[in-house]
């Protein structure tokens, strides 16, 4: 039975490691018989470009009928002054929302062979396995009221809305208990229940879901806190659970402590299981076009789409472990280089992983 795989290159970078990413699935599909079949998109800025839209309605349609879909990534300067209706983001984010896709699920995992590129001590981080369960779809992202309008004195004020409903808080909750079961059974839920009432509901939902699944360690900490602990002792965390916009800065701050977010893949789920899979680093407008971008992220994101989304076990574990071989072998994206490894650009770090898948 065939899979169809909806590949959305995006902008800046997304094109080069996306070409990467696809390589690398098309040799796993010949090499184990998967029957992928690949269809593409244009979302964001090159949606822009030619539709006029950063994502069509018809894009959305096709992806839905589709098992899974890679993302590179969305924006860059040349959209930065159009009107904020269209910009490039909003593609991105209407295929999380139309799509329901509620649970990012950000693996920070740092690679033993690049603790050295890691911008923290080797002791704080060799080891680092931590899980993000973001919630995708609501929170201040996606609340009304939301606009920049003008007051009455003339002054404008920009507004958004933060709110989360307990039924959200509690699917996102639930994912982030069944993902500790499979890992180290503790779930840190984040938030700032001292300030903000959306956060005090988040929290009390957390709490009560917490007795059915007694095998599993709950405990809350504010998000401030939280970002300290990240660089202080990140290895105290299991699975973080958080809204939106937190998970959005965490998991930047996160993907920091492996090394590179340029080695960062996610995972975005709805609740038929259907995914969107793409890099954790955005589109890199600054060294777009020069083949020097690091590709894994992406790679690592086509693996987990095998994993979770396609049932393709196999062919992830291979992906994966060809991944780990090239970085026994030295070879270093710019972002992870450090002194006495081999520096290769985006085409020659995806031949690599070819050669030993
Ligand atoms: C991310 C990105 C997006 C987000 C942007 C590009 C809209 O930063 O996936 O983390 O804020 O969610
Ligand atoms: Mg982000």
């Amino acid at each position: 039975m065939s899979k169809k795989v909806m590949i959305l290159p995006g902008d800046g970078i997304g094109p080069e490691i996306v070409e990467q990413a696809c390589r690398v699935l098309a040799a796993v599909n010949e090499k184990f018989n998967l029957g992928l079949e690949f269809v593409e998109e244009l979302i964001g800025g090159s949606s822009i470009d030619v539709h006029g839209e950063p994502l069509t309605d018809a894009a959305v349609e096709r992806a839905r009928s589709c098992d899974a879909i890679l993302l590179g990534a969305v924006g860059g300067p040349k959209w930065d002054t159009i009107d904020r209706s269209i910009r490039p983001e909003r593609g991105l984010l209407k295929i999380r929302s139309q799509l329901g896709l509620y649970a990012n699920l950000r693996p920070a995992l740092l690679y033993p062979q690049l603790v050295e590129a890691s911008s923290l001590k080797p002791e704080v981080v060799s080891g680092l396995d931590i899980l993000i369960v973001r919630e995708l779809t609501g929170g201040i992202y996606f609340g009304e009221p939301r606009g920049i309008r003008t007051l009455e004195n003339g002054e404008r004020e920009g507004y958004n809305t933060y709110k989360y409903s307990e039924s959200e808080i509690e699917r996102i909750g639930r994912t982030a208990f069944e993902m500790a079961r499979k890992r180290h059974k503790k779930v840190c839920s984040v938030d700032k229940a001292n300030v903000l009432e959306a956060t005090i509901l988040w929290r009390e939902v957390m709490d009560r879901l917490a007795p059915e699944y007694p095998d599993v360690e709950l405990s809350h900490m504010y998000v401030d806190n939280a970002a300290m602990q990240l660089v202080r002792a990140p290895k105290q965390f299991d699975v973080l659970v958080t809204g939106n916009m937190f998970g959005d800065i965490l998991s930047d701050a996160a993907a920091m402590l492996t090394g590179s977010i340029g080695m960062l893949p996610s995972a975005s789920l709805n609740e038929q299981g259907q995914g969107m899979y793409e890099p954790c680093h955005g589109s890199a407008p600054d060294i777009a076009g020069q083949g020097i971008a690091n590709p894994l992220a992406t790679i690592l994101s086509a693996s987990m789409m095998l994993r979770y989304s396609l049932g393709m076990t196999d062919a992830a574990d291979v992906i994966e472990a060809a991944v780990g071989k090239v970085l026994d072998q030295g070879l270093r994206t710019a972002d992870i280089h450090t002194a006495g490894n081999e520096k290769v650009g985006t085409q020659q770090m995806g031949d690599a992983v070819l050669q030993a898948l």
